[in-house]
């Protein structure tokens, strides 16, 4: 198994790359974002919950997305690896992951940081707002808002990797296939090693 964290801020293109990365490395996407907003589309109770901080532009609960990704990995047993998106966000998401990892006898191989100025995220961010319908993207409060949970939060759990070796930063502008190619060079470099 091979395991990616992709990581960066609000807008840092995340989601942008991991398309472009589960297609060609056969992964399992887990984006807690992406999960979170089915959760509010089909009005669940813990949609509902969640929605009030995600209009803010804060964290949910940690129990509530430890909660998603722990069952995401039980329903997903044949998976050739996963790629995390937007999780982990804290200490505790990134604890709770390893614990979880380590259950299924594997561990995180890499966590790729995309590095993204602050004004080219809320650039991109408002942007997309214009026709996204994501309600976190209309108002620059709220963007500010998450980057500043990111800041203060998020940014830390890239530590928590340090520790470990498995931080690799990227520069997360220019096109997005220039980006691609970054990525994928210090993926194919691990992936020898691990295959
Ligand atoms: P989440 O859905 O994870 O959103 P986010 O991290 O705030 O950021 P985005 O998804 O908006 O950005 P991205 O990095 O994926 O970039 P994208 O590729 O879309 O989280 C939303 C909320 O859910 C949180 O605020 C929180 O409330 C909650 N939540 C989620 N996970 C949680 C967790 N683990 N714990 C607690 N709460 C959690 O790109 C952005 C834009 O830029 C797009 O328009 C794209 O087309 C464009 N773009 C991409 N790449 C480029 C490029 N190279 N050049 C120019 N434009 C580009
Ligand atoms: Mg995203």
């Amino acid at each position: 198994m091979f395991n990616i964290i992709l990581f960066g801020p609000p807008g840092s293109g995340k989601g942008t790359q991991s398309q472009n990365l589960i297609a060609k490395y056969g992964l399992k996407h887990l984006s807690t974002g992406d999960l979170l907003r089915s959760e509010i589309a089909f009005q669940t109770p813990l949609g509902i919950e969640a929605k009030n901080f995600m209009d803010k532009g804060q964290l949910v609960p940690d129990e509530v997305v430890i909660g998603m990704i722990s069952t995401a990995l039980e329903t997903n047993p044949d998976a050739q690896g996963f790629l995390f998106d937007g999780f982990p966000r804290t200490d505790a998401q990134a604890e709770a992951l390893d614990k979880l990892l380590q259950l299924k006898k594997t561990s995180i191989a890499v966590m790729l940081a995309l590095d993204v100025s602050e004004d080219e995220l809320i650039k991109r961010l408002l942007h997309r707002g214009q026709s996204s319908g994501r309600s976190d993207d209309v108002d620059e409060a709220v963007i500010r808002s998450r980057i500043h949970e990111y800041e203060n939060k998020t940014k830390p759990v890239a530590d928590y990797y340090k520790k470990f070796n498995k931080v690799v930063h990227i520069k997360g502008e220019g096109s997005v296939d220039e980006i691609f190619n970054l990525l994928c060079k210090e993926i194919d470099d691990r992936k020898n090693v691990d295959d």
